[in-house]
């Protein structure tokens, strides 16, 4: 008898998979700006100075939307000191990283770069150290028509036409003691409401974040949204997320379950705005932003923001180097965030190069992949269409920090075509067999790819991450992942501790 079974039925359906789900985020911290996406001087880079080698590793991570600027560097970041002629610009002293910002990239650079990388661009509006007035200049600045002082100043600034940015973070983790310019509930609220009613009275076709907690384990979660949402309930579109991983002690268990984690904190969010909605009576469904999500080495490896040195020149600030473990998490982090598809349209992978990231550069150097880029690629690849609701029957087990967690997970999309996106879990330390039962259309797999847990980095830099690759990242052959077929039904081996996708068709005969 198999391990686990699964069952797919094409009327079971989750949600459509927004593409957004697939999105990034790069604020100016550390190299994640200078030196990562942009590096005047680099052999690859392009004329405007951004690394030709790191666009086209975005590309095929498949990333069709991107966060910027921050991040706790947006809470007192001053947009307009980095638009106009490059050389009148002034260096800036970022308080959230202690780091000088030459203001060489900024909202325009950015927002051309994403332009021309086909990348939807998600801003976010420092409500730490400034409100509504800026707020609304810099949307207007953005998105403005001729005519008015913002938008004139970006023409006079050699853009001609709007950017039409349409989604808006309406600061960042202003829940956070770190944060600069942190507030309570009720204050942040209250700003929140009146900064993202005079954006929407700038440009109404706007998609509208607030932040939600930064984590689950903070004291204020759940009371937060409760009062942040009570002020902004009917002005905004999605409340933000965010939830960073690890492992600790050598707990591999509770690691492993760490998709456990973040699906009981997205029913617990989803749970809190639904409550705000029916004290309401209303009809509105508040959708889930979770711009940032991955795994960090934040309590184990990090010394903490405001124990940085005061730095300059693209400083190497969490840095964090993954294995093929790390890059298993991050895969079942996708099956969750896939299993929530009807109220989670957006997401952000924190972050896309060089700080957290799967994109890893050296300066006059070569770009790479780290393990974690790897299911994201594929993911984003193979995830199209619908998602359904899948049945997964699988023993539990117990973990220190998540209580008891499911051995195997499981996650599938199905696009108009038939095509089919299959992703597995095996979080236990065995081989596990799994049946997959497949009701009411054809079952095909063409295509398959692994990633196993069992090699740690050596060290940082392209070999040793090409090693991890090679050791941990694998093209499955289907015939021999498959080691059964019946009458509906097609049982998969899947490795110890590892995550695997398929592609294929399920469709109605
Ligand atoms: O992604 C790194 C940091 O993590 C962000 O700046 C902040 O929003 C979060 O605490």
């Amino acid at each position: 008898m198999a391990d686990a079974r699964i069952t797919l039925h094409p009327d079971f359906r989750r949600g459509t998979v927004d593409r957004r789900l697939f999105g990034s985020f790069v604020e100016h911290l550390g190299r994640a700006v200078y030196t990562g996406i942009y590096e005047p001087g680099h052999p690859q880079a392009d004329e405007h100075g951004f690394r030709r080698d790191v666009a086209d590793l975005v590309g095929e991570l498949g990333v069709p939307m991107v966060r910027y600027p921050g991040g706790n560097f947006v809470s007192n970041y001053v947009w307009e000191d980095a638009v106009g002629p490059v050389e009148e610009r002034k260096p800036f002293l970022d308080l959230a990283w202690r780091t000088v910002e030459p203001n060489l990239v900024g909202t325009d650079e950015f927002l051309q770069w994403a332009e021309r990388e086909g990348i939807e661009p998600m801003m976010a509006v420092n409500l730490g150290t400034r409100g509504v007035a800026e707020a609304a200049a810099l949307l207007e600045y953005c998105n403005g028509g001729a005519g008015t002082r913002w938008a004139d100043l970006r023409i006079a600034n050699g853009r001609a036409e709007p950017y039409g940015v349409k989604l808006w973070c309406l600061g960042n983790e202003m829940d956070g003691p770190w944060q600069i310019g942190h507030k309570d509930a009720h204050e942040y609220g209250k700003l929140a409401a009146e900064a993202g009613k005079a954006m929407k009275l700038v440009d109404p076709s706007i998609e509208l974040v607030v932040c939600g907690s930064s984590s689950m384990q903070m004291p204020t979660f759940g009371e937060w949204e409760r009062t942040v949402l009570s002020y902004t309930y009917d002005l905004v579109d999605h409340v933000s997320m965010h939830a960073y991983y690890e492992e600790h002690d050598g707990d591999r268990g509770s690691f492993l379950a760490s998709g456990t984690a973040m699906d009981r904190f997205i029913d617990r969010v989803v749970a809190s705005a639904d409550a705000v909605g029916a004290e309401r009576r209303s009809d509105k469904k508040i959708t889930i932003s979770f711009d940032e999500w991955n795994v960090w080495y934040l309590e184990t490896r990090f010394p903490g923001e405001s124990n940085l040195p005061i730095q300059r020149d693209a400083p190497r600030i969490i840095e964090d180097v993954y294995s093929g473990l790390d890059a298993v998490v991050v895969g079942d982090l996708l099956v969750t965030l896939l299993n929530h598809a009807d109220r989670v349209p957006v997401a952000a992978l924190a972050q896309l190069v060089n700080v957290i990231a799967p994109i890893m550069t050296e300066p006059g150097g070569e770009a790479w992949r780290q393990p974690t880029f790897h299911p994201f690629a594929t993911t984003s690849r193979l995830a199209r269409g619908t998602a359904l609701d899948v049945r997964v029957d699988a023993p539990s087990y117990t973990t220190s920090r998540h209580g008891d967690a499911p051995t195997v997970t499981a996650a599938a999309t199905v696009a108009d075509d038939g095509s089919l996106g299959l992703f597995l879990t095996n979080r236990t330390d065995r081989t596990v067999e799994v049946d997959l039962a497949h009701v009411g259309a054809a079952l095909t797999l063409t295509e398959g790819h692994r990633m196993v847990a069992d090699h740690e980095p050596a060290e940082h830099g392209p070999e040793h991450a090409a090693k991890v690759a090679q050791a941990c990242w694998s093209t499955l052959d289907v015939d021999d992942a498959v080691i059964g077929s019946a009458a509906g039904t097609t049982t998969l081996r899947l490795a110890p501790e590892s995550w695997t996708a398929f592609a294929g068709t399920f469709a109605r005969s």
